[in-house]
């Protein structure tokens, strides 16, 4: 195993991510256990990406439950269907927010954060957890985001 992932720093976004998930699924494969592969891939996504907050949040007894993330500490639990992250469970769908202050349900856990991604796992039909990344800056996510965290998403369940 790579003690160390590399990225050129000169890279556009797109560049970033073709150049990251081939090694992040090289450090998952053949590891079972969720919740490591989880931890991996939220410090994978942080020290690559340079994102401000990246995180899991497990479904856990109708809820979501904070799992391994990195950056500032977080709030622990979200109900179904509230923030961003309960309504991205709820739709199970991938939900961009250009401007964190434009959606009216979503649940501040850093001031800092002005816009954020959250993309569902989804095995049986069933949400079994969500990766919410946040950014800095406004308007941070787009299709390209959207396009490789949910073929890496796709992969951890
Ligand atoms: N903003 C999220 C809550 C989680 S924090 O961003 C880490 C939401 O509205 O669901």
């Amino acid at each position: 195993m790579t003690e160390t992932l590399t990225i050129p720093g000169n890279l556009n976004k797109e560049e970033k991510y073709k150049a990251l998930l081939p090694q992040i699924k090289a450090l998952i494969t053949g590891e079972n256990d969720l919740i490591a592969n989880l931890a991996n891939i939220t410090s994978a996504l942080y020290f690559g990406m340079n994102f401000f907050w990246v995180g899991f949040y497990i479904v856990k007894n109708e809820e979501l439950v904070l799992g391994p993330f990195h950056g500032p500490v977080a709030c622990t639990r979200i109900q179904y269907g509230r923030g961003v992250c309960g309504t991205a469970w709820k739709n199970k769908e991938t939900i961009i927010v250009p401007d964190v202050n434009q959606f009216s349900d979503h649940i501040a856990c850093s001031s800092e954060t002005k816009s954020e991604i959250v993309i569902c796992a989804i095995k049986d039909n069933t949400v079994q957890c969500v990766l919410d990344i946040d950014s800095k800056q406004l308007n941070d996510f787009d299709d390209t985001d959207k396009k490789y965290l949910e073929e890496l998403v796709g992969r951890i369940l």
